[in-house]
């Protein structure tokens, strides 16, 4: 085996398949490998035959040129696969494995990894605490929309499903564990939702669909999603949530008070992130319209769950401030409401073994909610066009034609 098709950033707005080469458990030199990452030996990982990989809202922020992500970079950090080589080091996990990788990379030896934080491992990314695949900044661990990907830190990271055939019945379900799903389950449960809870979503992405799937699977009695986009608004709407057109209303308060009775919710998600627009109208981008409407609606001595990106650098931004991530954000309504902050990638292993039984017991419709779309990998570049133009879908990629369709 030698050739490798792979989905590649490929400078501003575009995307290419390319032949990346077959991997092994070394992590080589490429685009965006930092230097102290080179070489990395990588007994405790395996190959990966990649059966189903989603692109992603976080993918478009480097594609639409507004992080320093370089050419070349290979993408893809949403990866569910067959084992196919195992490392020396591997004690657990077999060949035949089929299994979903947290999109957080984390050696499991580091203080955070004992203290469940995968999210901000100390040990696989020298520029920074926390890593993924295929991601700027993140240490340079090759992405997974690939035909074949090396995963580090197996036995630790993997999540076995525990029936092969039953999981292929479920892959589109199960596809959504590596990332989005418990993305939107930790925007959800950090925002305190429970049973009863009001809960304001803002944003009608996959990730928006995913946090509001999961406040109903949490029990909320109402679950409100905002975006200005109809078509995802009406995808909100068909798994029953109630849904705001922000293009049309610039007064959130308002448009949840017509639903609710009150202009407050106990509970709200970003699911949005820096690269929001402002409400009403003529909007155009505004990077702090999110976090501030959620301080707005949001009751007192609640919780905001956060798990839209925000970076440290943004070349796209629209003035000096935003290009270092400084936001005009309304701090002191915050504390005068005493709300709790949460934010950061989300820690996939804390709930994707949950997540799962979830799906495999037939209790949670993730697929469903955020309409999974198959594709194949060469249909990638226009499927991150479409993506980006904002279609109601999320993209799996399917590399090998090994989803039935
Ligand atoms: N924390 C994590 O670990 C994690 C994991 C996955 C994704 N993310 C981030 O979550 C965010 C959402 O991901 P996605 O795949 O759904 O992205 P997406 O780009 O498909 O969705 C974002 C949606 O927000 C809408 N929007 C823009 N401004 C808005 C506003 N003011 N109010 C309401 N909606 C608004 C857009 O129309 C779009 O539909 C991204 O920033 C992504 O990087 C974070
Ligand atoms: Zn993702
Ligand atoms: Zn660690």
């Amino acid at each position: 085996m030698s050739g490798n098709k792979a989905v590649v950033y490929n400078g501003v707005g575009k995307v290419a398949v390319k032949d990346i080469g077959y991997p092994d458990l070394v992590l080589r030199d490429g685009p965006g490998v930092n230097p102290l990452n080179v070489g990395r030996k990588c007994e405790h990982g395996v190959i990966l035959k990649v059966v189903t990989t989603n692109i992603c809202g976080s993918d478009q922020h480097m594609v639409r040129g507004r992080t320093t992500a370089p050419e070349g970079l290979v993408l893809g950090h949403e990866i569910t696969g067959e084992v196919i080589e195992v490392g020396r080091d591997v004690e657990y996990i077999k060949k035949g494995d089929l299994v979903s990788v947290p999109f957080n990379i984390a050696c499991g030896r580091c203080q955070m990894c004992k203290e469940q934080k995968t999210h901000v491992c100390l040990n696989v990314n020298p520029d920074r605490p926390g890593s993924a695949y295929g991601y700027v900044d993140m240490g340079g661990w090759v992405g997974g929309q690939s035909e074949y990907v090396m995963v580090p830190y197996a036995d630790f990271q993997l999540l076995k499903f525990p029936d092969k055939e039953q999981a292929m019945e479920k892959i589109l379900d199960l596809t959504m564990l590596s990332d989005i799903f418990p993305t939107g389950f930790h925007g959800a449960y950090s925002a305190g939702v429970k049973s009863g809870s009001t809960v304001y979503v803002a944003g009608a992405g996959p990730v928006g669909l995913a946090a509001a799937h999961s406040a109903q699977l949490l029990g909320a009695s109402a679950v409100i999603v905002g975006d200005l986009n109809p078509e995802r608004l009406a995808q909100a709407r068909s798994f029953g949530c109630e849904t705001i057109d922000l293009s049309q209303h610039d007064n959130l308060g308002e448009q949840i008070e017509q639903i609710l009775g009150e202009p407050v919710v106990d509970a709200a998600v970003d699911c949005v992130g820096f690269e929001a627009h402002g409400h009403g109208h003529g909007h155009t981008e505004a990077s702090a319209t999110v976090l501030n409407a959620i301080m707005d609606v949001t009751q007192v001595g609640g919780r905001l769950g956060i798990p839209g990106l925000y970076v440290t650098g943004d070349p796209g931004g629209v003035d000096e401030d935003a290009k270092i991530g400084s936001l005009k954000i309304r701090f002191g309504l915050g504390w005068a409401k005493a709300h709790t902050f949460v934010t950061g990638q989300t820690p996939v292993m804390k709930y994707h073994r949950g997540l799962m039984k979830m799906i495999l017991h037939g209790k949670a419709q993730i697929a469903k909610a955020v309409n999974a779309t198959l594709i194949s990998i060469d249909e990638a570049p226009n499927g991150y066009a479409d993506f980006d133009k904002g279609a109601a879908k999320k993209f799996v990629i399917d590399p090998h034609g090994s989803v039935r369709r």
